[in-house]
């Protein structure tokens, strides 16, 4: 029997207008440009704005520009998987309201939290559901409002994150392209160095948990960097061993963008240089499950059939993992 592989067949993407630069956060927080730089990489970041603005507009956004490209009937679509960790509400699911709203009413969805990770535990997903033979068109959005939850007077913490959204299609293919192979890992034990106290069902909101600033990303940043350029590197390492990539037929390593540290680490670690490796870092920071949708937004038109890419990240939880993949058109 053929093998149906999943193929990333379309791309989109969303970020806000408004620019938040370093030099802006110099007036919020003791900091610099010099030292955001040095230490992350990053230069700006895009803040959704406005009232009543949630991660759904940025996900709305993102379908809606990968329909546009790839001209598909959204009525066609059979599932949306949308990897966050700021839904719009605890429920319903962000995914419903996004699907609904791009016209995939024929669709089942659902959200996806593993935070930085989200994009490839959904990807991977998706694809399990169109190797399954089960459904054939998939659309898996990551995407992020960090500014929902960032407590900008902890310089430490708020310089890193922005907001942003993209999506892929996923659509089942008998050719030599698509999901080849995923490793995903996961470990509760990260609680402890990155989480958001408050505002779930453990400690729902009150006046205390306020004033004490607990519905705030909480990270001990060195602890997270530490676990994240062994593991990120590590999960690399591994896929690229067993599917027998080299750093002469691997065209593009599509890291998670936390810090450009972690990344150098990571490309350092396969053998990989700087000019294939996806980075857009400096210009929007860590959008969590926005990152690597976003690379592949970004860097779509560089992107040849066949090409090898190699897709990890790290993040809260802490999940971590990679995905290798053929890429499946030429733009
Ligand atoms: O994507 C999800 C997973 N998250 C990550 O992967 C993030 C991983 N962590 C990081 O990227 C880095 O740890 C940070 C960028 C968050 C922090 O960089 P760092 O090099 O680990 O700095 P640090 O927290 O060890 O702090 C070093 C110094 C401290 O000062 P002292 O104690 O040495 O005097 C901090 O107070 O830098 C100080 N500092 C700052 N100074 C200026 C921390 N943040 C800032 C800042 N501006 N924004």
């Amino acid at each position: 029997m053929t093998k149906i592989r999943a193929a990333i067949t379309g791309v989109g993407g969303y970020v806000p207008d408004y620019i938040l630069t370093n030099q802006e956060l110099e007036t919020m927080v003791e900091t610099s440009d010099e030292w955001i730089t040095s230490r992350t990489g990053i230069k700006e970041r895009r803040i959704l704005k406005g009232e009543n603005q949630g991660v759904s507009v940025l996900g709305i956004a993102a379908v809606n520009n990968m329909l546009a490209k790839t001209k598909i009937d959204p009525k066609e679509i059979d599932c949306v998987i949308f990897a966050t960790v700021t839904a719009d509400m605890t429920f319903p699911a962000t995914a419903n309201i996004v699907a609904t709203a791009v016209g995939a009413v024929n669709a089942f969805s659902f959200d996806m939290g593993a935070a930085c990770s989200g994009f490839i535990y959904a990807l991977t997903t998706g694809a399990s559901f169109i190797q399954s033979g089960m459904y054939k068109k998939v659309v898996v959005i990551g995407g992020d409002k960090m500014s929902a939850i960032m407590d900008y007077t902890d310089r430490s913490t708020c310089i890193i994150f922005g907001d942003g959204a993209g999506c892929v299609l996923l659509e089942p293919t008998t050719e030599d392209v698509g999901v080849i192979d995923a490793e995903l890992k996961s470990d509760g034990a990260g609680e402890t160095y990155l989480h958001m106290k408050a505002g779930g069902s453990r400690m729902p909101a009150s006046q205390e948990s306020i004033d004490k600033r607990l519905h705030y990303v909480y990270q001990e940043g060195s602890a997270v960097f530490k676990f994240a350029v062994t593991n990120m590197a590590d999960v690399a390492a591994q896929i690229t061993a067993r599917n027998n990539l080299t750093p002469e037929n691997i065209a593009w390593l599509v890291p998670h963008q936390a810090n450009k540290r972690i990344i150098d680490a990571t490309a350092h670690r396969v053998g990989i240089t700087e000019d294939k490796v996806m980075m857009n870092i400096e210009r929007y920071g860590n959008t969590t499950g926005g990152t690597i949708p976003l690379l592949l937004w970004d860097y779509e038109k560089q992107l040849k059939k066949g090409d090898n890419l190699l897709l990890a990240a790290f993040g809260g939880g802490f999940t971590w993992g990679a995905v290798y993949l053929k890429w499946a058109y030429n733009s």
